[in-house]
């Protein structure tokens, strides 16, 4: 019977692989998040775990986990920012992710953030509900129409395909971009082209070097006055403050966000900022998809523990392109 450390509570049924395997599911005591020091701990002492986006897993944990017999990192995750790949493979222990299992979700989350934003919902919500809503009023809480609009999409795959496909709905004319030409309909090559064409700009990239802070200042300032940035990615895709200065400046219409840099601290600023929807990292965040996304990952670890290549293995960075 192998170890599996599985690091914070998954949705009910989550582990079901494991215990159908046969595995014994470790979990750290107390029912808090582990430190990094429990973790290392605990690492060095399965044989599989299975971590969140939360977990940092950087080299000196997974040089623990090696020392002792750790083969296998799960994360209950699809972005693995928080996971050193390379540094896993050169320990030879195999990474997971959950791919697939929540395009939908969270496509529907980024198409909640762009109504939200677009249509100021968060500050109409405040107003009414700070009492500052004294009547109907025909010239009060305009906001900007989503139908009929451009929708530029950063980052092209599955995630950005389910929000194509729901802008459909909307009338909407959806231009994409990406690393690789995507010989989709839409596909604009340059990022700053993309920007100046689009309504709303909607982010679904990975968090890389490649994509740290790839919407800044110099990008901002390529954008309509009257665009909407809307951002389920990871935080540090957007320098929170050139976006803050952006939005106070006028220079930018709305923003909604779904995540941060430095979750759970959000910038301050963007606390304060105006025409702005913030949402605490949500956008997996149904039971049926956390339930895919635990089992998913479960899966992964068995697979590895038996021998078996998964199928959500992420593939070795020097193949990955
Ligand atoms: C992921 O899976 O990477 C999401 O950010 C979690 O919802």
């Amino acid at each position: 019977m192998a170890r599996v450390l599985v690091t914070r509570p998954l949705t009910e049924g989550g582990t079901d692989p494991l215990l159908q395997a046969g595995h014994q599911v470790v979990e750290p005591e107390g029912g808090h998040p582990p430190s990094p020091v429990e973790l290392m701990a605990l690492a060095a002492d399965c044989d599989g775990m299975v971590c969140h986006l939360t977990d940092r897993i950087d080299q000196p944990l997974l040089e623990c986990g090696a020392a002792g017999r750790l083969r296998v990192v799960a994360n209950a995750a699809v972005g693995y920012d928080n996971i050193d790949v390379p540094a896993a493979y050169r320990l030879g222990i195999t990474v997971c992710n959950t791919p697939g299992v929540l395009d939908d979700t969270t496509a529907d989350l980024a198409f909640l953030l762009i109504l939200a934003a677009t249509r100021l919902a968060s500050p109409s919500e405040d107003d009414l509900r700070h009492g500052r809503w004294t009547g109907w009023g025909f010239g009060d809480h305009l906001a900007r129409d989503v139908h009929g609009k451009t929708l530029g999409l950063v980052g092209f795959g599955r995630i950005g395909r389910a929000v194509a496909h729901r802008a459909a709905g909307f009338d909407m004319e959806v231009i994409h971009t990406a690393r690789h030409d995507t010989l989709a309909a839409g596909f604009v090559p340059k990022l700053e082209e993309l920007l100046a064409r689009s309504d709303i700009v909607s982010l679904h990239v990975p968090l890389s070097d490649a994509t740290f802070h790839l919407i800044g200042a110099h990008e901002l300032a390529h954008m309509k006055p009257t665009a909407v940035l809307v951002n389920t990615a990871r935080g540090p895709v957007v320098d929170e403050d050139a976006l803050v200065d952006a939005l106070e400046a006028g220079r930018l219409y709305a923003a909604g966000l779904d995540v941060f840099t430095g979750e759970p601290n959000v910038n301050p600023r963007l606390l304060t900022a105006p025409r702005t929807t913030l949402l605490p990292h949500i956008g997996s965040a149904t039971i049926e998809t956390r339930t895919r996304m635990a089992r998913l990952a479960c899966q992964g670890v068995c697979d590895v523990l038996a021998d078996r290549i998964p199928p959500n293995a992420i593939p070795l960075p020097a193949q990955s392109g």
